[in-house]
């Protein structure tokens, strides 16, 4: 075992769950958590709010030199997000940010400076990180990597929960879908960092299951791979 409290990476597609989990998980274990996703929406708001083409790596390049990114839990253990600071907490779930942000973080020149952030405050370890590279390239000496996935259905059936509560319109199911498998297909088939279950992960398919149940198992999970001494 390495010299530093564990590192736990939580990869996946959109839609399968896994902040909510991942943010209870976490808090559940005592380890910081680390939304990544976060991270390239943050970014992605920025690269729309300067007017700059989300496709133009070029032009997105020098936005990376002072970028500003701050991630931190409020109070009521909800996640308060900052770019250059602004509050983006709320912007980066909207439609516009989520449109964008999968040819944004495509960019090899974002991977390598998002990467780089995240892997800085891994250091010492303690965390749990949730994205989709996470155990692949941010992170591959995490002790405990996990694959979490559902069908595209129930990805869209959470969606559309997920924008009603959130207050934004909710399209029809079938568009979500078509969106959602667009996003899993930009997500995986791109050059930098494509989503893939790293061969040491766990695989944890979420239909069907509710959110304590997927909690309990990243527990179980968690246990197996990390002995308490
Ligand atoms: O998990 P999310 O939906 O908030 O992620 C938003 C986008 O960011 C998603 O389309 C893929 C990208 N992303 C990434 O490329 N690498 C990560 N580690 C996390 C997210």
């Amino acid at each position: 075992l390495m010299n530093r409290p564990p590192i736990v990476a939580i990869d996946g597609p959109a839609g399968a769950g896994k902040s909510t989990v991942t943010r209870a998980f976490a808090r559940r274990l005592g380890l910081l958590y680390l939304d990544t996703g976060a991270m390239y929406r943050a970014l992605t708001w920025w690269v729309l709010h300067q007017g700059v083409d989300p496709a133009d790596a070029a032009a997105i390049a020098p936005l990376l030199v002072d970028l500003d990114l701050q991630l931190e839990s409020d109070a009521g253990g909800e996640q308060r997000v900052q770019v250059n600071g602004h509050e983006v907490s709320e912007a980066i779930r909207g439609p516009e940010v989520t449109a964008a942000v999968s040819a944004v973080a495509a960019h090899a020149c974002v991977r390598a400076a998002l990467t780089g952030q995240q892997q800085a405050m891994g250091q010492r370890g303690g965390l749990v990180a949730e994205g989709r590279d996470i155990g692949t390239a941010v992170f591959p000496e995490a002790e405990c990597k996990v694959f979490l996935t559902a069908t595209v259905a129930e990805r869209a059936r959470r969606r559309a929960a997920d924008l009603a509560q959130r207050g934004f319109a909710v399209p029809p199911l079938a568009e979500l879908e078509a969106q959602i498998a667009e996003r899993d297909r930009l997500d995986s088939t791109r050059a930098e960092a494509p989503l893939r279950q790293a061969a040491d992960a766990v695989e944890l398919v979420t239909d069907g299951l509710g959110i304590d149940a997927v909690i309990q198992r990243l527990v179980d999970l968690f246990r197996e791979r990390v002995p308490e001494d």
